[in-house]
């Protein structure tokens, strides 16, 4: 959306909370009958960010960026001035928390900016934007295994059925002194980071790099090297020569 000569990509998201499964009817519902409503505050923050660094990549659009969407701190605020919002706007987190999260958010904001050395917004505005790309912009060869705290684990097992159900199969449950202890095979773990994401111990599964950052290769720098049209063989080569995985 955009209105005097300022872009501002995100309002709220059309949406239906749920359904009544006595009534049928939606939640909420007037005498019966509900319309979609619009998504708002924290839930709508990635989707918010997205669009920002869209919107403030594209070099056709000359005009200022007002970021809005799930702001509710400092640090929101800062992360969408990074990707490249020349303002900020609060509206859900204000209804909830009142007027003083202001005073507290631009408190915070200064803070930082004094701590990373930066004088104006100006100074760090859209400068997260060259680290945002494509797929094949990234680095094939960079690789992370998940590794286990065993000292911090508390066998709840979460990481086993993460891996097993919905990622690569390379967690075992050893048992060790009448507990069940899952054990990763980092060799076949392909760094999805599915099992730290689910695990609910702080600290206690880590991604922890593997390759030793000296090369680097994109999809599109392979591209160029590699005999087209593509084949499964050169593919296949490439990614023995390098012990990794492409999906
Ligand atoms: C209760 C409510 C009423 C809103 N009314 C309007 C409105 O009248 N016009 C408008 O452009 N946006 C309206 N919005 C959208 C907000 O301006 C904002 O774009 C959206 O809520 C996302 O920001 P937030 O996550 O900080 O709430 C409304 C949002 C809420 C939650
Ligand atoms: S999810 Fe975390 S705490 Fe649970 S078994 Fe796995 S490593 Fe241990
Ligand atoms: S990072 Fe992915 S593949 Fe590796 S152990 Fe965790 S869930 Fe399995």
């Amino acid at each position: 959306m955009g209105d005097g000569g300022v872009v501002h990509p995100v309002n709220t998201i059309n949406s239906i909370m749920g359904i009544d499964l006595d009534s049928y009817s939606p939640m909420p519902a007037v005498d019966g009958k509900g319309t979609h409503g619009g998504y708002a505050g924290a839930a709508v923050k990635p989707i918010a960010l997205n669009m920002v660094s869209q919107v403030a990549g594209d070099p056709q659009v000359n005009l200022p960026i007002s970021g809005i969407g799930g702001i509710c701190n400092w640090r929101d605020a800062a992360e969408f001035i990074l990707l490249g919002s020349t303002s900020v706007q609060v509206c859900t987190a204000v209804m909830h928390y009142g007027f003083r999260l202001i005073n507290d958010l631009v408190e915070g904001l200064s803070n930082w900016m004094e701590e990373k050395g930066f004088r104006t917004i100006a100074d760090f505005r859209g400068r997260s934007l060259q680290c945002i790309t494509d797929f094949g912009g990234l680095n094939l060869l960079y690789k992370t295994v998940a590794e286990i705290d065993e000292t911090k684990c508390i066998q709840c097992n979460l990481c086993y059925i993460a891996c097993e159900d919905g990622a690569h199969q390379c967690i075992d449950i050893i048992p060790h002194n009448g507990k069940n202890q899952p054990k990763i095979r980092q060799p076949d773990c392909v760094g999805c980071a599915l099992c730290f994401l689910v695990c609910p111990v702080d600290s206690c599964i880590s991604m922890v790099r593997k390759d030793d950052g000296s090369e680097a290769i994109t999809w599109n720098e392979l591209m160029k090297q590699l005999p087209q049209p593509l084949t499964w063989e050169s593919l296949r080569q490439f990614q023995q020569k390098h012990g990794i995985e492409i999906h």
